[in-house]
């Protein structure tokens, strides 16, 4: 089973599943309760008429009283404005108040996401995560909002004909009540297939859509491998399949109409058949019979509904419990970590004894001690999946540590909390990532007390104000989505130009490992120069002049710690150092 597979149905009624969705109601139990009122109105209102009819026909046109019958008509019409009101004022409520508890819901679940480690990130696709933030909450919406309140203005509506029809003509309703045993046969029989076809059908939709997006977004490697054809014959194979299930499900659906109108039919001609014979001996009058065969469709309308209520209900509650699953995941401890503050920083950073394991097995960092002199500029160097990434992660408190502790200025940061921490820290990560906004808002990322002039001088440090003025709107340039109409250097740039922005105390850079042409690379290292300028500055190196302007070189190797000291050191050792150095450097000029 795929992720997109998950589609088990919850318990129908699951207690703790309902007393949980209940505490969203209540807040708006008032727009609750009017639209049940409205919705009360509108069923007397309907219920009325037929009373209304059989009046007008027995006492009215049966006694020749033509006054009674103009009131019976004025009652009529009152009738059917009330009626009008009620269903407004139903149907207006209840999606209000379904769209206010998916407001409040959609608000917690993606401020709650925010708060997850980032392990729980990494283990579920993001379009998992999406399909709960839109399509989860809607469906619990359909529940909230018309579900409830219309079940029970069902069961309302069924109640209140069975007993007026019942104090109208008890033999009668008996005849009418007759053929339930056939509609709930025909019920029966439907809507479970119609059920199953249309969970298919949802099934394999969300398929079509994983698809479609994995392949659109995946376009260009699509295109440079010739993948065309194949995945245009894929996306024909998962296509045919949803055809077919749809089709399955307009089937069932198609001959389901047909069936309950045959069976209100048997129903309604029984009762014109026995009750006509009736009026034929004055056993009965007209007017009732007339009104009986207006409450039959009304009687078999909600019977219908219920299953159909029930249904979206079972969805909901499975959505809830998907919902509610991503809810109950724990938060990071780091939001909840009792509060040190830091010492006005100058900068110091210490490794102690730390370890450290993405999924609690397999350690990708162990016995990491090192410490960091206020304004050193260290540079981490070591082969691809060294552990050179991860180590950022802890110390911006991405990724807490196994065991050790990570102390800034003597702080264990662990007990720090973190937007302090981040804010005396300015990283620079390996993938630049750009939201689509402007320049400017991706150099300040929407912090206003940054000024125009503050921007201005980032820019310009770090060499990226003269492509930034060329670009059509220089800073009011709007970038595509994660920045994809800039070249991978002028990223680079960019986030320089963001990390300066914020003035750090620390810098943390991760370099990224895509190679850039001659200029641009002398654009970048001395823009990296000047961000080290006077702070405690981290760099993960990948190129030469980089490692060169750096105090001392830590070798990473498999997670450990091989080798520290300056360049010269580390090459008279022979070790790891000049072996990288020997193979990532040769040929480049020093
Ligand atoms: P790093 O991401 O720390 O390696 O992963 P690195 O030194 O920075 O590598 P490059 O130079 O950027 O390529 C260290 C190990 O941690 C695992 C990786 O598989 C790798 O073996 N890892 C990384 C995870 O298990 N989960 C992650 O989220 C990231
Ligand atoms: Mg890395």
């Amino acid at each position: 089973m795929s992720i997109h597979e998950e589609e088990s149905l919850g318990k129908v009624f699951d207690r703790v599943l309902i007393k949980r969705l209940f505490a969203y109601v209540w807040p708006f139990r008032r727009l609750m309760f009017l639209s049940f009122l409205s919705l009360l109105l509108l069923t007397a209102a309907e219920l009325a008429q037929p009373v209304l009819i059989k009046i007008a026909i027995d006492n009215n046109i049966g006694q020749g009283d033509f006054r009674g019958l103009t009131r019976t008509g004025m009652f009529y019409i009152l009738a059917l404005v009330i009626a009008g009101l009620g269903e407004f004022g139903y149907r207006y409520l209840s999606a209000w108040l379904g769209q206010k508890m998916m407001f409040t819901i959609r608000v917690q679940l993606f401020s709650h996401i925010h708060k997850l480690p980032l392990s729980f990130i990494d283990k579920n696709p993001v379009g998992r995560l999406v399909t709960r933030v839109t399509n989860d909450i809607a469906t619990l919406n359909e529940m909230l909002s018309s579900g409830v309140v219309a079940i029970l203005g069902d069961i309302v509506v069924l109640v209140g004909i069975v007993i007026v029809m019942v104090k109208m003509n008890l033999k009668l309703s008996l005849i009418t009540f007759s053929v339930l045993p056939l509609m709930l046969a025909v019920t029966g029989f439907i809507r479970p297939r119609l059920r199953n076809a249309f969970r298919t059908v949802r099934l394999r939709l969300a398929r079509i859509n994983s698809y479609l997006q994995e392949n659109i977004s995946g376009m260009a490697t699509v295109q440079i491998f010739n993948q065309e054809e194949k995945s245009s014959h894929q996306f024909k194979e998962l296509n045919r399949s949803y055809f077919e299930a749809a089709l399955q499900g307009i089937r069932m659906f198609s001959l389901f109409y047909p069936l309950v109108s045959l069976v209100t039919a048997i129903s309604t001609s029984l009762i014109i058949w026995y009750g006509g014979g009736q009026v034929i001996q004055d056993a009965l009058s007209l007017g009732v019979l007339v009104a009986f065969m207006q409450y039959i469709r009304r009687f078999f309308q909600p019977l219908q509904d219920l299953a159909d209520k029930y249904n979206n209900l079972q969805a909901a509650l499975a959505s809830s419990e998907r919902i509610f699953k991503i809810l109950d995941e724990p938060e990071q401890p780091t939001f909840k970590a009792p509060q040190k503050h830091l010492v006005k920083a100058a900068g110091q950073i210490m490794f102690d004894n730390l370890s450290f394991s993405y999924n609690g097995t397999d350690y990708v960092l162990r016995d990491i001690n090192f410490d960091i002199k206020p304004g050193e500029k260290i540079a981490i160097v070591g082969a691809t999946g060294a552990g050179k990434t991860s180590i950022i992660s802890l110390i911006n408190r991405l990724y807490e540590p196994t065991q050790g502790r990570i102390l800034l200025d003597g702080v264990d940061i662990a007990h720090v909390d973190v937007e302090e921490l981040r804010s005396r820290i300015g990283i620079v990560l390996q993938d630049v990532f750009l939201f689509s906004g402007t320049v400017r808002d991706n150099i300040t990322l929407g912090d206003s007390t940054i000024s125009e002039t503050a921007i201005i001088k980032a820019a310009r440090r770090v060499n990226a104000h003269k492509f930034i003025s060329e670009l059509e709107n220089g800073y009011d340039h709007m970038l595509a989505e994660r920045g994809s109409n800039l070249s991978v250097g002028q990223k680079q740039l960019l986030s320089f130009a963001r990390a300066l922005a914020f003035n750090p105390e620390i810098l943390i850079l991760d370099e990224a490992t895509s190679s850039v042409d001659t200029e641009t690379e002398q654009l970048i290292s001395s823009a990296i120069h000047e961000l080290m300028k006077g702070r405690t500055s981290i760099i993960i190196a990948h190129r030469l002049s980089t490692i060169r302007d750096v105090d001392r070189i830590i070798v990473l190797h498999k997670g450990i710690i091989r080798e520290m000291g300056t360049h010269e050191e580390l090459m008279g050792l022979q070790g790891v150092y000049h072996r990288l150095y020997q193979l990532q450097f040769r040929g480049q000029a020093v």
